[in-house]
């Protein structure tokens, strides 16, 4: 016996041995490789050039006179950004791997910070320095242990730029393994005694708590871990209030700057995203962006207000690559005035403009991101053909016009692995997509004010410098007869409708504003308070939407941690029934989690539905306090024999109370009569 087990101590040493020598050659072969460019230099002498050092073999240096910023080698971690006052904008107390990073979590919550093991120089001149981290994915060494990915991590600083530009490509091979990748992204820990204050649009910006705030000596989870209450905070401004990231969300379209300030140094750290085509979900989708810890995030890819009905997956034999990125960590600085906060906070606005300015970038090397002059444009007017609203084609008014990868109308909304190009056009409905990377797509669209998604049927070809003007092109909305009642506005949220005001002791003060009050803790609650009578009755004529249809349809609080769910009516009335005639309710969805939605007409009694969605949605939009998770559009065919001369009602109910989230949100209702 003990023979063996020293045996197997023996070959254990070898082993550890073997790694050790294994390693000291590897650090001495990237050692090497950047010695042997002869580009070594000392320290950055003209502060106008950038320049590159490697103080020791464990990282590397770019300086250009107004940022220094440290990677460690080879992992590609982000170890320090030193800036103005600030020996480090981010956590220097944290761990290497834990201060600016990449990280996946794939198939069930397995997880990688996708460290390297190999830096090259990609161009080193006084402009500029562009650092390639990367790493080879070997089914032998790594399978089972990291995600299938072949990784390059790419870092580029400039000369007079103060900031850092950031972008990675991933690639899988055709043979790797099967891999369900759905949240990919970059995260900056910024130094906790510095960045206190948060800013992430115009209107919600303010000192935040501490991340210690949010241990449960200091705060109490609600119902769910992301939900604290603040109980004891270090700052007693923010005790009674609730923190949860996800009440700091913004969609796509929107999320293109957002960070930190230091008040001690008026220094700015913000993450500028110039550009949606590498985010996954299209325009609308919302994603997480700064948070406390001090933390700040670029999202790239993840399942937040989708679900699981996102594209995510990929199955063995399935080759995919792609360019996340670039994204500007920018860093300002103002003389310490009275206003400083203001003028960083514009400063950063234009800098984002300056970034959106100059995309796509023309400094950056890898062939995997092409520049304006391998792109390509497609151009057209959308009109919309609905003759119950108008004889006359209609201009599609701001309408958001996109390509994404081939699908079905509106298959945008789950894609997720390709590049998206959206634009809004203008008011006569003409749209200009620029900067289309070459590829195959299909061009989408939607309208405000018109139900459904909208598909040109044909497949665009984009190759570099291509110019296409598709001409006049013409949705025609679902729509099978006239109007004969609405609720709502078709615009794929629910936000027409009543939101209530939070729990006083149970508000977060950054979503004060009358636009984010959906974005409160708690909302789903008040509904057992305002229909502690009886469930939501709306009836056509008398009701106002914005007061008396609740934003979403939520289980009843029954007490006991018990919650059941609820059946709305509609109540309306018919003059006339044309018992051969069809009708049409048309049924648009906002979002839905873990539902069922079942239609009665007039009697609520049915043992069986007239329809049900069946089971829908993992959007978890309620609970996020999104306004909207994915859109679901369902024409219900209704004879007139099932109608009655006179009262009439709907019956909607949503049947699923697993917990406490099963819910929809409606976006809009509306009743057609027969065609006519
Ligand atoms: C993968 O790793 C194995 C074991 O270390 C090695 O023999 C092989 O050459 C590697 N393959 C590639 C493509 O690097
Ligand atoms: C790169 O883009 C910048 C900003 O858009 C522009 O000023 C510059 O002339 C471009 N450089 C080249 C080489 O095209
Ligand atoms: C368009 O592209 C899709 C996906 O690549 C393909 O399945 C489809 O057949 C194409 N349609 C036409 C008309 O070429
Ligand atoms: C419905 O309620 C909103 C908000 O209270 C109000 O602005 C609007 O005028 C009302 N609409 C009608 C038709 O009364
Ligand atoms: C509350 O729920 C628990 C667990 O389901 C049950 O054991 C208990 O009897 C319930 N209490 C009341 C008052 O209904
Ligand atoms: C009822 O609908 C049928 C079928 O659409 C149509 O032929 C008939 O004219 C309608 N009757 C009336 C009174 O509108
Ligand atoms: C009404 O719908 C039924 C069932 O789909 C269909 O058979 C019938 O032809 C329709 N009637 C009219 C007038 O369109």
């Amino acid at each position: 016996m003990e023979m063996v087990a020293n045996r197997s101590h023996l070959r254990k040493l070898v082993l550890w041995l073997i790694m050790i020598v294994e390693l000291l050659l590897f650090l001495s072969a990237c050692y090497a490789e950047i010695a042997a460019r002869k580009i070594l230099k000392d320290g950055n002498s003209n502060p106008l050039e950038v320049g590159l050092q490697t103080s020791d073999n464990y990282e590397v240096v770019i300086d250009n006179g107004l940022v220094e910023v440290t990677i460690e080698n080879p992992s590609g971690y982000l170890t320090g950004i030193k800036y103005k006052g600030l020996d480090n904008v981010l956590e220097s107390r944290n761990q290497n791997s834990n201060k600016g990073y990449w990280d996946i979590v794939w198939d069930n919550g397995a997880y990688d910070k996708i460290a390297t093991n190999h830096v090259k120089i990609i161009t080193l001149t006084d402009d500029l320095v562009e650092l390639s981290f990367t790493k080879i994915w070997n089914f032998s060494t790594d399978h089972g242990k990291s995600v299938p990915l072949n990784i390059d991590k790419r870092f580029i600083v400039r000369r007079g730029v103060p900031g850092l530009y950031m972008y990675g490509i991933f690639e899988r091979q055709e043979d790797f393994p099967d891999a369900h990748m759905y949240q990919i992204r970059t995260v900056f820990k910024l130094n906790e005694d510095k960045f206190r204050f948060m800013a992430i649009s115009d209107t919600r910006q303010r000192a935040m708590p501490r991340g210690e705030d949010r241990d449960n000596t200091r705060s109490q989870t609600l119902a769910f871990k992301e939900a604290v209450l603040l109980t004891n905070p270090s700052n007693p401004q923010f005790r009674g209030e609730v923190d949860d990231k996800y009440q700091y969300s913004i969609e796509n379209k929107d999320n293109k700057l957002h960070g930190w300030i230091s008040d001690d140094e008026a220094v700015g750290f913000w993450v500028i995203t110039p550009s949606n085509e590498f985010r996954t979900g299209g325009p609308h989708k919302q994603d997480l962006t700064s948070h406390v810890g001090p933390t700040a995030l670029s999202m790239f890819v993840s399942t937040h207000y989708t679900g699981t009905d996102i594209d995510t997956a990929y199955g063995k034999g399935e080759a995919w690559k792609k360019v996340l990125g670039p994204v500007f960590i920018y860093l300002n600085s103002a003389s310490s005035d009275d206003d400083f906060r203001k003028i960083l906070w514009n400063d950063a606005k234009r800098q984002l403009s300056e970034e959106i300015e100059s995309w796509p970038y023309n400094f950056t090397r890898s062939e995997d991101f092409p520049h304006a002059e391998q792109r390509g444009e497609v151009s057209g007017q959308l009109l919309v053909r609905d003759r119950y609203i108008d004889k006359e084609l209609v201009q599609a008014q701001s309408a958001f016009v996109g390509l994404a990868a081939p699908g079905y109308a509106g298959s945008w909304q789950t894609e997720g692995k390709g590049y998206q190009f959206w634009t809004q056009a203008d008011k006569t409905g003409r749209f200009d997509v620029k900067n289309v990377r070459p590829g195959e797509y299909n061009l989408y669209a939607w309208v405000y004010g018109f139900i459904g998604d909208y598909k040109l049927d044909l497949n665009i070809t984009i190759q570099p410098g291509n110019k296409i003007n598709l001409g006049t092109l013409v949705y025609d909305p679902p729509r099978n007869g006239p109007t004969l009642w609405e609720i709502g506005i078709p615009d794929r949220t629910a936000a027409e409708f009543f939101i209530p005001d939070p729990y006083p002791t149970l508000a977060n003060s950054l979503c004060i504003d009358e636009a984010d009050k959906f974005r409160q803790y708690g909302l789903w609650e008040r509904y057992s308070d305002i229909y502690h009578r009886g469930d939501l009755v709306y009836t056509l004529g008398v009701s106002n939407y914005s007061q008396d249809w609740f934003f979403a349809h939520v289980l009843r609080n029954v007490g006991n941690s018990t919650y059941r769910p609820t059946t709305w009516q509609i109540k309306y009335n018919l003059e006339d029934v044309n018992e051969t005639g069809n009708y049409t309710l048309q049924v648009a969805l906002a979002a839905s989690s873990n539902a069922e939605l079942q239609v009665r007409f007039n009697n609520p009694e049915a043992v069986l539905p007239y329809f049900t969605t069946t089971r829908i949605g993992y959007d978890n939009s309620v609970a996020r306090h999104g306004i909207h998770g994915l859109y679901r559009l369902y024409g219900i065919d209704v004879p007139g024999n099932i109608l009655q001369k006179g009262d009439n009602t709907i019956f909607l109910t949503q049947t699923r109370s697993q917990g406490l989230f099963n819910a929809v949100m409606y976006d809009y209702i509306r009743l057609e009569g027969p065609t006519v």
